[in-house]
């Protein structure tokens, strides 16, 4: 079966059922002022959870293969490669990992959208969308509702930002190098039409704008893409509410509103039932945090960069070679931090140092593996502590940021790994496990990243 099979099949099942069995009250909660609740994909207020739950072995296979696509999607953005990797094996969905509530037109209609750090997009699925498998949003029911035409002068900056002249006589299917969509050739017509591919998906969407409503906050005339057409299973089913810096972000369309600022507590996937927050906008935010400078790359706007310096297991700073963490914006090189990758992925010759030194304080303990993870125990184990340490910033994590448990508890494994092999990007990705339990807080005007530990409920 295909995956688009696969996803136009079982997710209305999937609606159907968790509406039949009723959501948990939880679940309706209404957001309020500009803090949206953060789910997790799989939590019980999710209608995009597997319909019979995985045992712990596949959810983490699951989620190490999601990330592999990631990677390699995350690789493109960076380096400018046409990579559309072909999703194989049990893929129930493969997208972000943390949906937000969102409504879009008048009167609003509810899309559960994805949230990603990584890109500056949003677009949602809209009626007589083709291969979409879940809600979608119904333009002719909302007064506020407007198809951009190819004269708007937001079709011109999507085309700014896509269509990128030197790439012009590469054959269609050549993914433009430095666009931020990835927007393959958009067409001029009566509406402002443009392809794009996000993982191992291809998006057909044109530019609408209408009301797009986050918590009480109502944001009028929200330009966004109008997804007709998908293929792949990397689409979330819902939309994406994209949190990247570039132009036409969320961040750039709500400027008056929320300066570019933004905060995150995402919820760890195994408090199925938590609900971590997004709060949007300077209010509220957290005082007492630690800050580390956010590295600005032109070509890749869309990315949050920040300066990795070193990684200490138990007290001992590890011998990383400084290239292994060196920021180059002409290559893409570095590291990111990014809320849709589970697993930490460290450059090979950073993660074997680091790998080694945890594994010599293990002693004599017998490694065993699973999946991509090359360092798990079936005894056990004292385990000594990890501290990134960020320019300005060390942050030490509570071992549930980098050790993952068997739900039966026999095995213990490392949850970080060397980036694979074929992504060659120089890459360092911090990912959403690392950040779980943690305010990380998005301080674009000052150019500083905030970490602070939070449980997020
Ligand atoms: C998008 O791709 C489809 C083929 O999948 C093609 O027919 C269409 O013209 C493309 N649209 C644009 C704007 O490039
Ligand atoms: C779910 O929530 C309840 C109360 O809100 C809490 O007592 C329980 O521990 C939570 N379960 C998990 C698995 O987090
Ligand atoms: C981080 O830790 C190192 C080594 O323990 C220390 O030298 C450095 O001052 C710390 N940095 C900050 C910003 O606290």
């Amino acid at each position: 079966m295909k995956p688009s099979h696969l996803h136009s099949s079982i997710l209305p099942l999937l609606f159907f059922l968790t509406l039949a069995h009723g959501l948990s009250p939880k679940c309706n909660t209404p957001d309020k002022g500009s803090t949206l609740q953060v789910l997790h994909v799989f939590s019980p207020c999710s209608p995009f959870r597997p319909p019979t739950p995985l045992s712990w072995e596949e959810s983490v296979l699951q989620m190490q293969s999601d990330d592999k696509t990631r990677l390699l999607y995350l690789s493109t953005l960076v380096a400018g490669k046409s990579v559309v990797p072909i999703a194989s094996g049990r893929q129930i969905i493969q997208s972000p990992t943390y949906i937000v509530r969102a409504t879009v037109g008048t009167p609003p209609q509810t899309m559960l959208m994805a949230v990603d750090t990584s890109n500056d997009a949003a677009w949602v699925p809209c009626t007589g969308c083709v291969g979409c498998s879940s809600a979608v949003f119904n333009p002719a029911k909302s007064t506020s509702f407007k198809s951009l035409g190819c004269q708007d002068a937001q079709c011109k900056q999507v085309t700014d930002i896509v269509y990128c002249p030197h790439i012009l006589n590469l054959p269609h299917t050549v993914i433009a190098a430095s666009c931020i969509f990835q927007v393959q050739n958009p067409t001029c017509g009566t509406t402002c039409s443009f392809n794009m591919t996000y993982g191992s998906s291809t998006i057909a969407a044109s530019l609408a704008q209408d009301t797009l409503k986050l918590a009480t906050d109502p944001v009028p005339s929200y330009t966004f893409g109008c997804v007709q057409k998908t293929t792949g299973n990397s689409m979330p089913p819902q939309g994406l509410l994209g949190l990247g810096r570039g132009p036409l972000s969320l961040l750039s369309q709500t400027q008056s509103l929320y300066q570019s600022t933004f905060s995150y507590c995402l919820p760890s996937f195994k408090s199925l039932n938590f609900s971590g927050s997004l709060k949007l906008g300077t209010k509220g935010q957290p005082l007492r945090i630690k800050y580390t400078p956010l590295l600005k790359n032109p070509r890749r706007s869309s990315l949050y960069y920040v300066n990795l310096l070193a990684i200490k297991v138990g007290r001992r700073i590890v011998n990383i070679p400084a290239s292994a963490f060196a920021f180059n914006p002409a290559t893409g090189a570095g590291t990111i931090i990014d809320s849709g990758t589970v697993f930490t992925r460290l450059v090979q010759p950073a993660y074997i140092v680091v790998r080694d030194e945890f594994r010599r304080r293990m002693g004599r303990a017998m490694v065993s593996s699973l999946g991509g993870f090359d360092t798990c125990y079936t005894v056990p184990v004292t385990i000594p502590t990890i501290t990134f340490m960020f320019a300005g910033m060390n942050v030490t994590l509570p071992q549930d940021n980098f050790l993952i448990h068997s739900t039966a508890g026999s095995t213990t494994c490392l949850a970080m790994a060397a980036a694979p092999d074929n992504v060659n990007s120089g890459l360092n990705v911090i990912a959403n496990l690392q950040q779980q339990n943690h305010r990380v807080l998005f301080d674009v005007p000052n150019s500083r990243l905030g970490v602070a530990r939070e449980l997020c409920t």
